[in-house]
């Protein structure tokens, strides 16, 4: 590293290029690397990042000194940079500047006998998660990244605003909370102990001592599954509320998804530019919807104002009338039987492949049949209770339901959020632990959640990974995350 180069690196006063309008006509310094080059003759066109952007350099001949020149036209893909130049409005670049570049100081100039491995060219998939931690310098690739940032900041944000206390569960447990068969099972000093599903039943506990709570945090399955949708360690944010009921958890989540598309659309449009992203489709999201009925009609035509655009009435009326005060939804809602109607419907007609068979959880065809009849999020709730988890409350008037939601996100994303009522019965809490074989002295103290001042009350989580795939509009959870981990993967 030259010497010059060294002052600069702890220099504060440096531009990024997300904020270059704030320069026109001025002279600034940039850090970053070179993304890429092109030359014609007298000119190069050397397009630089730095991790907030890139910009298009311009470096005439005729303009720089012949060293400049060289030192320019010798760049290598991925070098780092300190580049000092004016910026200049230009309707045509992509971020609206391009800069008249001065010079240029090499902090490290990537060899030509070992070029960085991922050209500005297409690439295998494989190649590119077995170069990912290099891959996420790409713009499409840092974009994904930020939006994520922004999702996970909206989301905890929306709670933190409305009175949610954060409360972080433990990570390593002693028993199941999603079922037996996606345990990660470790060794904790010569006794199994398994990685976190989910903190919802820890937070269970802090919400009946705090009232709102969240937890926000990795969570891990050993997924068998190789799907698009799956990985085995991802991001969950729950919240949790006592004295909620399932109406209540469906405000919440609606409120709580708009929020976030929201925040994104509104800080995020130029990196959703980069990614190809429909906007129009996030548009819809957020727009008002037409009062509509409880089973949710599409909503497809423009919508009238929305009753309300406040934050969602979750603290239900007092105990013994625990129905939420009624609002409009604002997603369309479908019990279980009608997702099944539609399903059937869909099969008569020759839109879905196989049938589906009543009183089974929906498979991923299904669920991406369903959410792409609808332009907003498509809440399904009262599934069968035998294929759901063993904490949820049975539905009063028909107990063979369960007082659930899953929220699938649309386009064919399929399920973003899975929540519901839970049990707060001790004798039916004990009799389900034991009808799913699982330990009961593991459950003791959830048990005691119910022995000592039970309250009805509902939660619901949402992994981070499912959503950024759906706002981002990508194919594959795999790019959701820095460092994926899936069924065969857990290199880099
Ligand atoms: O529906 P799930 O399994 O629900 C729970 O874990 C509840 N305990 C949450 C609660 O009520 N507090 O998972 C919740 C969400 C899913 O909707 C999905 O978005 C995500 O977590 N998820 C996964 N994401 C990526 N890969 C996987 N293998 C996932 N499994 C669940
Ligand atoms: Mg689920």
């Amino acid at each position: 590293m030259s010497e010059s180069a060294t002052e600069l690196v702890t220099n504060p006063k440096i531009a990024t290029i997300s904020t270059l309008a704030a320069h026109e006509g001025e002279t600034i310094t940039l850090r970053g690397w070179l993304y890429n080059i092109r030359s014609s003759g007298k000119l190069l066109f050397p397009t630089f990042r730095d991790g907030t952007g890139t910009i298009q350099g311009i470096v005439p001949k005729a303009a720089v000194t012949p060293e400049v020149f060289d030192r320019v036209k010798s760049l290598t893909q991925e070098s780092s940079v300190i580049v000092t130049g004016r910026v200049r409005a230009d309707a045509r670049a992509p971020s609206g500047f391009e800069i008249d570049v001065e010079n240029v100081e090499i902090v490290h100039l990537v060899p030509e006998s070992t070029p960085f491995p991922i050209a500005p060219k297409e690439h295998g998939v494989d190649f590119l998660m077995e170069h990912r931690h290099l891959w996420i310098r790409t713009p499409r690739q840092a974009a994904i990244l930020r939006i994520r940032a922004t999702i996970m900041r909206a989301a905890q944000e929306y709670l933190d605003t409305n009175g949610f206390i954060r409360t972080d569960p433990p990570i390593l447990t002693p028993a199941a909370c999603e079922g037996t068969s996606t345990l990660f099972e470790l060794d904790y000093f010569g006794d199994p102990a398994y990685l976190t599903q989910s903190g919802q039943l820890y937070i269970e506990a802090t919400a009946l001592a705090l009232g709102k709570v969240y937890s926000f945090g990795p969570t891990f399955r050993a997924e068998k599954s190789k799907t698009r949708r799956h990985l085995t360690e991802f991001w969950m944010i729950e919240p949790e509320v006592a004295f909620m009921d399932l109406e209540g958890d469906m405000q919440l989540a609606e409120a709580f998804l708009i929020h976030i598309v929201t925040t994104v659309l509104t800080n995020h449009r130029a990196d959703l530019k980069v990614i190809g992203r429909d906007m129009a489709k996030l548009e819809a999201v957020i727009a008002p919807s037409e009062p509509s009925t409880e089973s949710g009609a599409p909503s497809t035509e423009p919508g009238g104002p929305s009753k309300e655009s406040g934050g969602p009435s979750f603290a239900p009326s007092a105990k013994g009338g625990l129905s939420s005060a009624a609002r409009p939804p604002l997603f369309p809602r479908l019990s279980y039987d009608e997702a099944h109607a539609m399903l059937d419907r869909a099969f008569a007609e020759g839109k879905l492949e196989a049938p589906h068979i009543y009183g089974d959880d929906f498979g991923s065809p299904d669920e991406t049949y369903i959410c792409s009849q609808f332009d907003k999020p498509v809440m399904i709730h009262r599934y069968p209770a035998a294929t759901k988890a063993f904490y949820m409350q049975p539905d009063p008037l028909d107990p063979t339901k369960a007082l659930c939601v899953d929220v699938l996100a649309p386009e064919g994303y399929g399920e973003i959020i899975g929540g519901s009522q839970r049990v707060d019965s001790y004798e039916l809490l004990r009799a389900r632990i034991l009808e799913h074989n699982l330990p009961l002295a593991a459950f003791e103290w959830y048990l005691d959640l119910r022995r000592y001042g039970s309250v009805p009350h509902s939660g619901f989580g949402m992994g981070i990974e499912r959503a950024v795939a759906w706002i981002c509009g990508l194919d594959h959870v795999r790019e959701t995350i820095p460092f994926a981990r899936t069924l065969n993967r857990i290199y880099p």
